[in-house]
């Protein structure tokens, strides 16, 4: 039997706000990659068995490096890993990977996404976060987006500082690190900073096909797919026509998205529809990128193909990278089971 939608809860008008600054210790591989390991990596292209092979010894690298150093030895030894390459070839498993593998103590290594690294730098402020970062070694960054000036300007200062304590960092992104930026903002102003970054890290171009194929045809859940996925979670179940999420969204600052996902055993998203402007549609990838991570079940309707939630206009522009990648995690969404939460 169908259950009673009236189980259904909506959307908080007044979501939880995450106490980011706070809660440090809590930066670790979110629940879909929560138990993600370097053996469970199956390379299916010559590029991703040079990356699984990388990876390996830069971690290994970054768990032996001295703490201190005699005043005559050198410092600023501090390198960096970057995994570059389209959607859904493994960076982010690699790079939950790499944390899980890490010897070092959970105090000492850090996973973090990009968006959150630039957050937590602006309110912790540039000694806050020399303090915050003082005993890390190693920091796994996923989705290293080079958006505007601000934070090209924090994240380098950030790095330079870091590199220069000997931290090792491995990222990820979908833009090789010379060619961030690009289109975003006047980055030409700025090389002298994209550059900068750019010659501290080990580039690793990791090709193949997207792992996310299998979903290709997935597509809109019915509205009985919608009531049967109901019966088989005994949880919280959230129930957002898709113009009440685009305002939700509008009011939060999306370090706060996870509060509105966390705890959630399935989220059920009604009648998505062409989103006109860039700025609403850059705010449904962040909120479906926090979804994805957390591992948070969705069932979703829509108005219109999936294929056209983003709008020609802006689509294949400067964010087009995104906006391929947030439909591809959306048919992966939408083609796996609701059964066990955060757990594939
Ligand atoms: N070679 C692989 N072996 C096993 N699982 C894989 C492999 N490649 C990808 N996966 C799995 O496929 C899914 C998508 O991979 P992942 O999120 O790591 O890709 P990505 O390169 O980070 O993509 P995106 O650009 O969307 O961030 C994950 O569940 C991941 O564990
Ligand atoms: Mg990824």
């Amino acid at each position: 039997m169908l259950p009673d939608a009236s189980k259904r809860e909506r959307l908080p008008a007044e979501p939880p706000r995450v106490q980011v600054a706070r809660q440090l210790e809590g930066f670790v591989p979110p629940p879909r990659f929560g138990t993600t390991l370097l053996d469970t990596y199956a390379p299916t292209h010559e590029s991703q068995r040079a990356a699984v092979a990388h990876v390996s010894s830069f971690v290994d690298a970054a768990s032996h490096v001295p703490t201190r150093r005699w005043p005559w030895q050198r410092s600023g030894q501090g390198a960096g890993l970057y995994l570059d390459g389209g959607f859904g070839v493994g960076k982010t498993h690699l790079l939950a990977a790499a944390w899980h593998a890490s010897p070092l103590p959970a105090s000492k290594k850090r996973y973090m996404s990009f968006q959150e690294l630039v957050y937590l730098l602006g309110v912790l402020g540039r000694e806050g976060a020399q303090t915050a970062f003082e005993d890390v070694r190693l920091v796994c960054l996923d989705e290293f987006e080079l958006d505007d000036p601000g934070n090209t300007l924090l994240i380098a200062m950030f790095l330079r500082q870091a590199f220069e304590r000997d931290m090792r960092v491995i990222t990820t992104s979908n833009t090789d690190p010379a060619s961030q930026g690009r289109g975003r903002f006047a980055a030409a102003d700025f090389q002298r900073e994209i550059q900068g970054i750019a010659s501290r890290f080990d580039v690793v171009a990791i090709d193949g096909a997207d792992y996310r194929a299998g979903f290709r045809d997935a597509s809109w859940s019915t509205e009985w797919e919608m009531r049967e996925a109901e019966t088989r979670v005994a949880g919280r179940v959230i129930h957002a026509p898709f113009a009440e999420l685009v305002s939700t969204l509008e009011k939060l600052h999306p370090i706060h998205y996870r509060g509105l996902l966390e705890g959630v055993d399935l989220f059920l998203l009604e009648g998505v529809t062409t989103i006109p402007d860039q700025n609403t549609a850059l705010r449904f990838v962040h909120f479906v990128d926090k979804m994805y991570d957390l591992g948070v079940p969705l069932r979703a309707s829509g108005e219109v193909p999936l294929a056209e939630v983003f709008d020609a206009f802006y689509r294949e522009g400067a964010y087009a990278k995104k906006h391929h990648r947030c439909t591809s995690r959306i048919r992966e969404m939408l083609g796996e089971d609701v059964g066990v939460r955060g757990v594939r």
